[in-house]
């Protein structure tokens, strides 16, 4: 679980901070890597909620107590949503990984399973901001970074993940990322990556054609699309990995009960973890971007507080059967290849 603040405790040499921005100190003189500093710990303040400031351009999810506990609880669901597989973590077929990157790590907990299930590999997260945890497998190394700057790790990873990078990037920039993935892959590598799509949907009628659940999806996409970062990104997803140069690509596409409703019993704990999710985040996921980019003008603080509060009522009514739809891709590296990396847009 997330911890405060002020009892964060970090490990000198386990979370890093790449001299990109100018937000450090420069008192580490044993490496090319530097202490953080504690402005970048304070982000800015907004509405209540706290958000990075690495990166000058906008990224609308908080980097605070409550968003790292969200980010564990949304980490849970995954897990229980694909508690049939032997290994729930990721589907590639990676069998003994030296070297995994987590590109937007959050709080940390799936490079943190990923370290402590290969005690031989070197598994590094990379986040604009650093996660609040106390304890960190050795193997387990967490950077402050943003994966849209030149990437400077020496070793080719095995594993690439990405989890939850929607509304993180123009189309541009998701097209360079993709790339710079395939580029830093071993030859043979696999890449994957798991994104919700944020619309509520049902089967049977339940959810009414005036709820409140309908417009969620809608609303955030015309946010993402003012904001010129698309939140639509499991439509897009696929035709990036397949631009990038990816081969052997493999997709999944599962619908995500949000509270206990279905008869299925088995999922029941997943499916109860999946909207304590949405009742946790929806705050987070939503005040940026409504207050910044709401229809049809940006919205006050209070009228997302309402807004959330109605979804968060329609949610519990256990006779609307909502689900959300996860897509998860894994692909390869192909062995050998003839394309480069073209740099930054
Ligand atoms: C919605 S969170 C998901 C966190 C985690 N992957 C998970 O599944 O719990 C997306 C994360 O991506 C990070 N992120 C966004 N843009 C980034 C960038 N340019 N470089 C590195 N991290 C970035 C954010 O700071 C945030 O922590």
């Amino acid at each position: 679980m997330a911890n405060k603040l002020e009892d964060i405790k970090i490990a000198p040499d386990s979370i890093v901070h790449h001299p990109k921005s100018g937000t450090y100190e420069p008192d580490d003189w044993q490496s090319e890597t530097t202490s953080i500093a504690t402005d970048l710990y304070k982000g800015f303040m907004e509405n209540g909620r706290r958000y990075q400031t690495l990166r000058s351009s906008e990224y609308f999810s908080p980097a605070d107590e409550q968003q790292f506990e969200t980010y564990e609880v949304g980490h849970f669901a995954a897990l229980l949503m694909n508690s049939e597989r032997a290994n729930p973590l990721y589907c590639a077929p990676v069998q003994n990984p030296r070297h995994v990157l987590d590109i937007g790590t959050g709080q940390g907990a799936w490079a943190i399973d990923i370290a402590d299930m290969f005690p031989n590999a070197v598994v590094r997260g990379v986040d604009l901001f650093p996660p609040p945890n106390t304890w960190i497998p050795p193997n387990c190394l967490f950077e402050v970074d943003d994966v849209l700057q030149r990437w400077t790790w020496r070793e080719k990873f095995d594993l690439i993940h990405l989890r939850h990078g929607i509304g993180a990037f123009t189309p541009d920039e998701w097209e360079y990322l993709y790339k710079q993935c395939y580029d830093n892959l071993e030859p043979g590598g696999w890449f994957e990556q798991i994104e919700m799509d944020i619309r509520c949907e049902c089967d049977d009628g339940s959810i009414p054609p005036e709820s409140v659940l309908l417009t969620w999806g809608p609303r955030f996409f015309a946010a993402g699309k003012k904001l010129g970062k698309p939140l639509d990104i499991t439509k897009t997803m696929r035709s990036f990995i397949e631009t990038a140069g990816f081969v052997d690509i493999h997709e999944e596409t599962k619908k995500w009960p949000i509270g206990p409703w279905p008869r299925d019993k088995s999922l029941k704990a997943a499916d109860l973890v999946n909207i304590q999710h949405w009742l946790d985040g929806m705050e987070g996921y939503s005040m940026y971007l409504l207050t910044k980019y709401g229809d049809p003008t940006p919205w006050s603080k209070d009228e997302v507080l309402v807004y959330v509060a109605q979804m968060r009522k329609a949610l519990k009514n256990p006779r609307m059967h909502a689900y959300q739809r996860a897509k998860r891709i894994w692909a390869k590296k192909p062995l050998s290849d003839g394309f480069t990396c073209e740099g930054r847009p």
